[in-house]
């Protein structure tokens, strides 16, 4: 068992660098922007404060009392047949699913980057037609991209958690949110400002359909890295006497500021040059390089900082992926991180070929499987599957197979008994319901 800890700071930024990614910079703003606005931010708002921060909360705990592996904790804690359990925490597996599509993003973010150095995208329709042309014509490009996202991702991660993850955060994060908050306040100068704030925070009901409240509950698994034990892995390396809870609450709450900052960032610019919100996936990607177009040279750098903040935010979720499996082979099979790394590695860089590969033209027909590409196919077993499945599994396993006392004689350090009662009945009975319908929707409907 490697003893690194983290610092206090440290294991709160590492926790937010996690949770902070994709999912809140390009995921979180389309959706709300598919989804309607308002109802939707209000419902995802809940969700994470009564079910993620209650499944975030159970991980940290779980992480925390063991100070091992996602395998070998759920052994450990089980109050009676440890060996079945330990198949619950092959969850860590998750990850190498996740990082084989993860890492390709950020390579599309880094030739952002570099696109922002040159003429931007006229219209929206030419920025769509760039963007079609390197998802599904150049492989080649695409595959470098990906190349530099992984290996910069490894080589971080290999460096241990002290050296690299926390130092990355430690210097990442704060970049992030100053950039942030560079274009929070500079978004504030557009007519647009208002309109965003409007879309974002006024909930219209009758907008608010079935599936936008199960997308909201999925995906409030996916910004706060819950459900592989990215976060129990995490809190392993917590100082000691840290206020779990305290810290767990900081990082739900940077979270979703973050999202919702993004988005009246991205809205903003939306709505003052009268595009629609609903584009989708596309819409940091194709939209943005568009609106940044009519900007002139400013348009350049606002889109530059953009993307880096993007890939900032992607490469501390993308080690936080990487570094529950990694942990599990070494504390495991006694082995190197160096060797732990190449065993994952290899694995990703089969899968992420493979998912690079299945978005273009000519290679997509043989990397396509029950009619979705490889790389649809990760995205979605890992995040509507794999992550809710997990979270519904920690949050029972913490709820009904650790005898409450042990939990509680914990958890009292930190809580007051009506809190501890709160949280016991969301982990019990209302995440894993929420979970059950969410996942019984994404399948079958
Ligand atoms: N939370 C990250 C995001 O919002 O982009 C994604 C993620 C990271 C998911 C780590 C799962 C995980 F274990």
């Amino acid at each position: 068992m490697e003893k690194a800890r983290f610092s206090r700071v440290g294991f709160i930024l590492a926790a937010a660098g996690s949770a902070v990614g994709l999912g809140n910079i390009w995921k979180f703003p389309y959706m709300a922007g598919q989804n309607g606005g308002g109802a939707f931010v209000l419902i995802y708002l809940l969700t994470v404060v009564l079910i993620g921060l209650s499944i975030f909360i159970a991980e940290v705990y779980m992480g925390r009392t063991t100070r091992e592996d996602g395998v070998t904790a759920f052994e450990t804690l089980a109050a009676r047949n440890g060996h079945i359990w330990k198949y619950a925490g092959f969850m860590v597996f998750t990850g190498v699913l996740i990082l084989s599509f993860y890492t390709i993003v950020i390579g599309w973010i880094f030739k952002y980057i570099i696109l922002s150095f040159s003429t931007l995208p006229i219209s929206v329709g030419a920025a769509g037609k760039l963007f079609g042309a390197m998802v599904s014509g150049d492989w080649e490009g695409q595959f470098a991209f990906f190349n530099i996202a992984f290996f910069l991702t490894m080589w971080i991660v290999a460096r241990g958690v002290k050296r690299g993850i926390e130092r990355v955060n430690l210097i990442l994060m704060p970049l992030l949110i100053l950039i942030l908050i560079f274009l929070f306040f500079y978004s504030m100068t557009y007519t647009g400002f208002e309109k965003s704030l409007t879309f974002l925070f006024y909930p219209e009901w009758d907008k608010l359909t079935q599936s936008s409240l199960l997308q909201a509950v999925g995906h409030a698994f996916f910004t706060l890295s819950l459900g592989m034990g990215t976060i129990m892995t995490y809190a392993t390396s917590l100082p000691k006497g840290e206020n779990i809870v305290k810290s767990s609450f900081y990082v739900a709450f940077i979270d979703t500021l973050i999202a919702l900052v993004a988005g009246i960032i991205i809205f903003t610019f939306v709505f003052h040059f009268g595009e629609k919100p609903s584009q989708g996936p596309g819409l940091v990607f194709i939209s943005l390089p568009a609106l940044f177009h009519h900007m002139g040279v400013m348009g350049n750098v606002i889109s530059l900082l953009f993307f880096v903040a993007l890939a900032f935010a992607g490469i501390t979720s993308a080690v936080s992926i990487v570094e529950p499996t990694a942990l599990f082979f070494i504390n495991r099979f006694k082995m190197a991180r160096s060797k732990a790394l190449i065993i994952i590695a290899v694995i990703v860089y089969i899968l992420g070929t493979m998912a690079v590969l299945s978005n273009t033209k000519a290679y997509g027909a043989h990397f396509t499987y029950f009619g979705k590409g490889a790389f649809d196919l990760m995205d979605f077993v890992s995040a509507a599957i794999l992550l809710p499945l997990g979270g519904m599994i920690i949050a029972i396993f913490v709820g009904f197979v650790i005898e409450r006392d042990k939990v509680h004689a914990t958890m009292s350090k930190y809580m007051s008994d009506r809190l501890f009662n709160l949280w016991y009945f969301s982990i019990r009975y209302i995440a894993p319901a929420a979970v059950m319908i969410v996942m019984i929707n994404k399948l079958f409907f």
